[in-house]
C-alpha cells in the first residue's frame, strides 16, 4: 500500500520585491495545494480514452467534470459538441471592450490508452500519491499540467487580483488522436478565439533545474501496412516454402524502410529537412544529457541512432521511421507451425521542420509498392497528421516564459526542442496567427503513454507559481 503524502512545500513566497496583490495570488496558491492535489486526484479518475470509443461516455463525464470546476472559479464555461468528442471552452470574466491581450490557454482531457495493464504497480484510473508524485494515466499528459494552468487562474479571481490577460482555456478530448475536430471548431470560433498566442503545457523538461521553453515540436504521419497471403493460415510444413510468409515478407519490407542506425532508405525523405543552425546545435548541447542515466531510467542496453548526432539531436530534430505495433500469426502459449495469411504493421513517422505529412506519405507508398514482393498484396493506409512545429526562440514572448520559469523554479530556464507532437499547435497559427509557447512540466521519468505514469507535485505547484507569474510577463509585453 502506498503511503498518501501531501508533503508539498508549504513556505510562503519571500514578499521582497513582489507586489502585494501578486503576493496574495502565490500565497493563495500555497494555502490551498492540498485541495489542489484533490481535485486533480478526482480528475484523473475518469478513463477518458479517446482512442477506445467504449469509453465515449467517461469522456463525456470527464469534459463535463472539468467544465463545472471551470465554473466554481468564475469562468464563462461552455461544453461544445463535436461530431467526435466535446470540447470545452472557459473565458475569464472581461470587460466589453477590454484592451488587455487575450492569449489562449490549450490542452486535453483526453488520455493514451493504459495497457498493459499487468505492468502498472497501482491501477491506472485509481490515482495514489507516492514520494511526491501522482501516479495514474494521464497525470502529466495532459491533466496535472493544464490543471496548473487553471489553479493559477482561480488564483487571480478568488483573490480579486487584476489579471494582466484575458484567457481562454480550450480543453479538448482528442489530442492523443488527432485532434482532428478542433481544427474545424477553431476555424469556425475564429472570432472568439482571435489572440495574441497560445500558451501550452503539455511537453517536458530536462529536470526541475533546466526548466526549459521548447520551441519546436515533430510532426507526425500515421500509416498502417497491410499484407495478405494466402486466404487462411496454412500448415507451414505441407505448404511452407511455395507460399510467401506475409510476416516475413512485412519484416523485410520494413528493413528497406529504414537501416539498423536509424537512417531512413524512403527516396526523397530528406529532402525538405531544415539544417540546423550553429546556435540550435549550441543549445541543445545545453540541454542536460548523460548517455548512462538514461539508459538506466529506460531499461535500455545501448544508445542509437544516425552517425553525427547526439541523443538530445537524434529524439528532438531528426526524423524517424517508426513501427509502434506488428501483428501476424500465433500470438499464444507454445508453438503453431503455421504460415500465417496475413501481416500487419502500424507505423508513424516523426517528421521535422520543414517536411510535410503529405510528401512523406506519397513517398512512403510509393516505396512500399515498388519494394514489395509480388507474392503478397499489399494495402497502405494513411491515418492522423500534424506538421512539425518550429518557433522563432528569441521572441518576446519565449522571452516571457524564460522569466516566468526561471521565478517558479529558482533556475535560468533554456530552449530546447522536442520529439513529440502537438498536432493544433499548427492550426493555430495558420487559423489565427498565433504562435504557441510551450512551457512544458513533464520530467523525463513520467513514463507518458507508459505504465506507471507519474506527475510530480513539486512540478504542479509550480507550474501554478510558472503560469500566475506567466500573466504578468505576458500583459507587460
Ligand atoms: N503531450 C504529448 C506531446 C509531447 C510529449 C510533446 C512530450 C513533447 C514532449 C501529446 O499528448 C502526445 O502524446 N501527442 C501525440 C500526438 C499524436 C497522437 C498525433 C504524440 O506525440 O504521439
Ligand atoms: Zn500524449
Amino acid at each position: 500500500m502506498l503511503s498518501i503524502q501531501r508533503g508539498v512545500n508549504l513556505a510562503k513566497h519571500p514578499p521582497s520585491r513582489l507586489n502585494a496583490r501578486m503576493q496574495s495570488v502565490l500565497d493563495y496558491i500555497e494555502d490551498n495545494q492540498s485541495r489542489f492535489v484533490d481535485d486533480l486526484s478526482e480528475y484523473l479518475r475518469f478513463p477518458s480514452i479517446s482512442a477506445q470509443p467504449e469509453h465515449k461516455k467517461d469522456i463525456a463525464a470527464c469534459s463535463k467534470w472539468i467544465a463545472g470546476k471551470c465554473k466554481e472559479i468564475g469562468l464563462k464555461t461552455e461544453v461544445c459538441k463535436t461530431s467526435g468528442q466535446p470540447i470545452v471552452v472557459a473565458r475569464t470574466p472581461r470587460k466589453k471592450n477590454s484592451r488587455k491581450p487575450h492569449y489562449l490557454v490549450y490542452g486535453h482531457y483526453d488520455v493514451q490508452p493504459p495497457d498493459p495493464l499487468e505492468l502498472w504497480k497501482t491501477p491506472p484510473f485509481k490515482p495514489q500519491i507516492a514520494n511526491g508524485n501522482i501516479y495514474a494515466r494521464g497525470s502529466t499528459d495532459n491533466k496535472g499540467q493544464h490543471m496548473a494552468h487553471l489553479k493559477a487562474v482561480e488564483a487571480y479571481l478568488k483573490t480579486g487580483t487584476d489579471l494582466p490577460c484575458d484567457i481562454t482555456f480550450i480543453i479538448e478530448g482528442e489530442e492523443e488522436v488527432g485532434s482532428s475536430n478542433l481544427t474545424p471548431f477553431v476555424q469556425k470560433r475564429k472570432k472568439d478565439f482571435k489572440c495574441e498566442g497560445v500558451v501550452v503545457s503539455d511537453t517536458g523538461m530536462p529536470s526541475p533545474k533546466h526548466p526549459a521553453v521548447t520551441y519546436a515540436l515533430r510532426g507526425v504521419m500515421a500509416l498502417e501496412v497491410r499484407l495478405d497471403g494466402p486466404a487462411r493460415d496454412l500448415h507451414s510444413g505441407v505448404f511452407g516454402g511455395s507460399i510467401e510468409n506475409p510476416a516475413m515478407a512485412l519484416c523485410q519490407l520494413m528493413a528497406k524502410c529504414r537501416n539498423d542506425r536509424g537512417k531512413v532508405l524512403v527516396p526523397g525523405f530528406y529532402d525538405d529537412v531544415e539544417k540546423l543552425t550553429k546556435y540550435e546545435r549550441e543549445q541543445m548541447a545545453k540541454v542536460p544529457h548523460s548517455d548512462r542515466a538514461y539508459l538506466k531510467m529506460l531499461g535500455s542496453p545501448k544508445i542509437f541512432g544516425e552517425p553525427g548526432y547526439s541523443a538530445t539531436e537524434q529524439r528532438s530534430a531528426r526524423p524517424t521511421f517508426e513501427i509502434n505495433g506488428l501483428t501476424s500469426g500465433y500470438q499464444g502459449e507454445g508453438s503453431k507451425t503455421i504460415v500465417p495469411s496475413y501481416a500487419s504493421c502500424k507505423i508513424t513517422i516523426r517528421l521535422v521542420p520543414n517536411q510535410k505529412p503529405q510528401t512523406i506519405l506519397r513517398q512512403v507508398k510509393a516505396h512500399l509498392k515498388k519494394v514489395c514482393p509480388p507474392s503478397v498484396k499489399i494495402t497502405i493506409e494513411g491515418g492522423h497528421e500534424g506538421d512539425p512545429y518550429l518557433v522563432a526562440p528569441k521572441s518576446d514572448q519565449v522571452q516571457a516564459g524564460l522569466s516566468a520559469l526561471k521565478k517558479a523554479f529558482g533556475h535560468e530556464a533554456i530552449v530546447m526542442r522536442e520529439g513529440g507532437s502537438i498536432p493544433i499547435v499548427n492550426d493555430f497559427k495558420k487559423i489565427l496567427g498565433a504562435d504557441t509557447l510551450l512551457l512544458g512540466l513533464a520530467l523525463p521519468d513520467d513514463n507518458l503513454h507508459s505504465p506507471n505514469e507519474k506527475f510530480s507535485l513539486e512540478q504542479y505547484r509550480k507550474g501554478m507559481i510558472m503560469s500566475a507569474h506567466l500573466w504578468q510577463g505576458l500583459g507587460a509585453s
